[in-house]
């Protein structure tokens, strides 16, 4: 996004901003951007900042939350991160003692969870997305599973969601999410909430509803009291700027002194990158309709979004034009999700071969294409399914010939191990 990147050369070579030349290299705003980001930072973008990150860029977050949400949120309950991993690992390390310590994940999952728990030494309780329900959450198999954990003598202490998700690409409802937030304060849970896709939304019928929304418009007692985080970044929506490390999370309803100990543990890495708190003030607080930039801003993420949209039908609607394949609509995120009904001789042939059948497929798809996806059993699946994750990035230009190289891979491996 070129505002985005004006600004960010502005702010890493300050000089700029006075040269005589300025305004032919940059627009006006970009400029004036840069001066405001460059004092947040004392003038130095160079030096450490506080360890939650800048105040002002705090600020800033509070207030995209505040006009999202129709909440108030408080800046020092907010803490910029590099990336949302950092987040969730700082908050995974603040409540994992040992494994008598549980924390509920979706199956299937994006592995960052599965990965830190492990690390951490705590133990992951998996509850099962429902894929004949467009992957949404089914508040029994929470249950089922909590239940379970108590009978083992498992503390357990958070629930974990994706919304929207990867790798699932499902958006949840607000029912879901008003169930989810009564559940996590009926049985003491904080909630995790991994929000990073919300600007990935490809249908109108569930837009992006925060849980901090959900659970603020619920009123007394789960607005004042389920402990939420929440975390957000850089790196998805249209802006995709994985490698810059911005990020931040929003603590809700926790203990002051909770808090407090986080900010130790965040001081212990000195600050957030101060290139990703850039990339996190911009992503909250783009041009505005009167800005010399904006015309610009809005078509570049407008033009970005809307392809994306039309990859996401494109990719679904072909996959589920093949024979063995079902695929749920990619409602958001960045990823498609469909199973594989492979015929028993591939299930065998797999065995054979010493691989898991989803792994067998995803070997000669790449073999014989050089498309490169992910066996469902990275993320989990239930047991004795199959399936695949690919994502709908291959540029627009390219979907069509991504579409027909799998088709002809598709075919030929059924015929080989079909019927
Ligand atoms: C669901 C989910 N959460 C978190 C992350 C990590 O994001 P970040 O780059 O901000 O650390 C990813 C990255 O793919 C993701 O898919």
């Amino acid at each position: 996004v070129t505002f985005h990147r004006q600004v960010q050369a502005l702010v890493l070579a300050p000089f700029l901003q006075d040269h005589p030349s300025v305004g032919t290299m940059f627009p006006a705003d970009a400029v004036a951007r840069a001066r405001r980001l460059t004092a947040a930072f004392n003038g130095a973008i160079g030096a450490y900042t506080d360890s939650r990150g800048a105040a002002g860029i705090r600020q800033e977050v509070a207030d995209f939350i505040h006009q999202r949400d129709g909440h108030a949120a408080n800046p020092d309950n907010i803490f910029l991160t590099s990336g949302a991993s950092a987040g969730v690992s700082y908050v995974l390390n603040a409540m994992i003692r040992d494994a008598d310590d549980a924390v509920l994940v979706p199956i299937p999952q994006y592995p960052l969870y599965s990965a830190t728990l492990q690390l951490l030494g705590g133990t992951l309780l998996p509850y099962y997305l429902k894929e004949d329900a467009e992957w949404g959450m089914d508040l029994d198999e929470i249950r089922r599973s909590i239940l379970e954990a108590r009978a083992r003598g498992l503390k357990v202490r958070a629930l974990v969601f994706i919304n929207p998700g990867n790798p699932t690409g499902q958006c949840l409802s607000a029912d879901n999410l008003q169930d989810l937030v009564k559940l996590a304060h009926d049985e003491g849970l904080v909630l995790l909430a991994d929000e990073v896709y919300q600007t990935n939304i490809y249908q109108d019928e569930k837009p992006f509803l925060s849980a901090k929304k959900i659970m603020c418009d619920l009123g007394e007692p789960y607005a004042n009291s389920v402990e939420l985080v929440s975390f957000h970044t850089v790196s998805k929506g249209v802006l995709g700027e994985c490698g810059l490390r911005g990020g931040y999370m929003e603590l809700v309803n926790f203990h002051p002194e909770t808090v407090a100990q986080l900010y130790k543990t965040a001081s212990i890495n000195l600050c957030p990158n101060t290139v990703g708190q850039v990339a996190v003030s911009l992503m909250v607080n783009p041009p505005k309709p009167e800005d010399e930039s904006f015309e610009l801003y809005a078509k570049e993420t407008g033009d970005q979004l809307a392809s994306l949209r039309r990859r996401a039908h494109v990719m679904t609607e072909s996959f589920n034009s093949l024979e063995g394949v079902t695929c749920n609509f990619t409602e958001g995120a960045m990823y498609s999700f469909p199973q594989l009904h492979l015929p028993p001789k591939a299930i065998e042939a797999a065995k054979e071969a010493g691989k898991t059948p989803d792994t067998f497929y995803c070997l000669q798809l790449l073999e014989e294409t050089g498309i490169v996806t992910v066996p469902g059993s990275g993320f989990g699946q239930v047991e004795g399914t199959f399936h695949l994750r690919t994502t709908i990035l291959p540029r627009e230009e390219k979907i069509q010939e991504f579409v027909k190289k799998f088709k002809v891979f598709h075919e030929g491996f059924m015929a080989q191990y079909g019927k």
